[in-house]
């Protein structure tokens, strides 16, 4: 920490120092630490049901002259052992994966429990992206419980977000028989069926023209697309009860919605901004279709039917990416690489 003071964070109170923390950082804190990510994730999840949080709704700011693109800010503050607030600011502009580069671009800023300054400024798509790969993560293995253990999985929409979601189902143990892949672009399906070929996948790899078709042979189905309004409405193509792991959270009717058992992050959270679960309550009026949280299901405060098809929609929390920014933080803190910015904060006395 700083030669200004020592951190607010267990030190004497004082301006902590800043530091800027790069993609590579980030990448190489993260590298290989899947398990670990999924248990501080699911650790996360239940401080949050605990109330050890504050996780206000996100704030969407959105262009009338350009729809499709959005800039989210996630605020929050976790207690408990982890002790930080801070926020994420991520943009999602779709149109940038034709001009080759990532859809998502974010920063994480943690602020100091203490003082409230802010010590850090992260890189964030990575650790957003590996937050939500491990909610899901943790997701698939409880919501499987009680039925048979899925072998084949579906993917569809396959971007950078499949891929994480990919990389952490594996190193969480999860092996399949059968990977299905369905996308809109024949290129970001080829490019998709590239990363499974490099990652050691063995399982056989079928690329999938017709969405039901992924839908009927996938007894996983994990939606990652960028679809703003619903694209699957026959509640049909899940008649086998899979268990669906919708991250992109727009795909589905409200009648697949209804004929499912609906597990969600946060319902508060969830049910805005116009997600599946959302349009399935306007439809009825009512929340009768939630079975609850996934916290509910890791407390066992609730069973899963496993006679029905289980979609799990994340509306994904600030308070994950503070958890797993932090973790971050101090890996990089513990290594002795952290970049600092001397002097960042400079008007510190009050008189001058
Ligand atoms: N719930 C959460 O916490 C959370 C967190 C991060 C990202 N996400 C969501 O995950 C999604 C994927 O993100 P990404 O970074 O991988 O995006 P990306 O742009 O890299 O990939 C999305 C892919 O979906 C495909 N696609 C779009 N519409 C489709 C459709 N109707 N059918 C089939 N394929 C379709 C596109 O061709 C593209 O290949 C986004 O919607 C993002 O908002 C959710």
């Amino acid at each position: 920490m700083s030669a200004i003071s020592s951190s607010g964070q267990g030190g004497r109170v004082g301006v902590p120092a800043f530091a800027v923390v790069p993609g590579l950082q980030v990448q190489h804190a993260l590298e290989g630490r899947e398990k670990e990510i999924v248990e501080l994730v699911e650790a996360t999840y239940r401080l949050h049901a605990a109330g050890v949080s504050v996780n206000p709704p996100s704030y969407f700011l959105r262009f009338p002259d350009r729809p499709s693109d959005r800039i989210i800010a996630l605020p929050a503050s976790v207690g408990g052992p982890l002790q930080v607030d801070g926020l994420k600011w991520i943009s999602s502009f779709p149109e940038n994966v034709a001009a080759g580069i990532p859809r998502a671009s974010a920063v994480l800023v943690l602020n100091d429990h203490a003082t409230g300054y802010p010590f850090a400024c992260m890189e964030a798509s990575i650790i957003s992206a590996a937050r939500t790969a491990a909610s899901a993560a943790v997701a698939a293995d409880r919501l499987s419980r009680g039925r048979p253990r899925p072998v084949r999985v579906g993917f569809f929409g396959v971007g950078l977000i499949a891929r994480y979601i990919h990389t952490f189902l594996t190193a969480t143990g999860w092996s399949f028989d059968e990977t299905g892949v369905h996308d809109l672009s024949a290129e970001s399906a080829a490019g998709f069926c590239g990363y499974l070929a490099q990652s050691g996948d063995a399982s056989r790899v079928t690329v999938h023209d017709s969405p039901e078709d992924l839908v009927r042979h996938s007894d996983l189905v994990v939606f990652a697309t960028v679809a703003g309004r619903p694209h699957v409405f026959d509640s049909s193509w899940f008649q086998h009860n899979p268990v669906v792991l919708h991250v992109s959270l727009r795909d589905l009717a409200p009648e697949v919605i209804l004929a499912s058992v609906n597990v969600v992050d946060d319902v508060e959270h969830c049910l805005r901004a116009d997600t599946s679960p959302h349009l399935a309550e306007q439809l009825t009026g009512n929340r009768d279709f939630l079975l609850g949280t996934l916290d509910d299901v890791l407390s066992a405060r609730v069973a899963v039917p496993a006679d029905r098809p289980v979609v799990f929609s994340p509306f994904g929390l600030g308070v994950l990416d503070l958890a797993v920014g932090k973790y971050v933080y101090d890996e990089v803190a513990r290594s002795g690489e952290l970049h600092v910015v001397d002097d960042f904060f400079h008007e510190l006395q009050r008189y001058g």
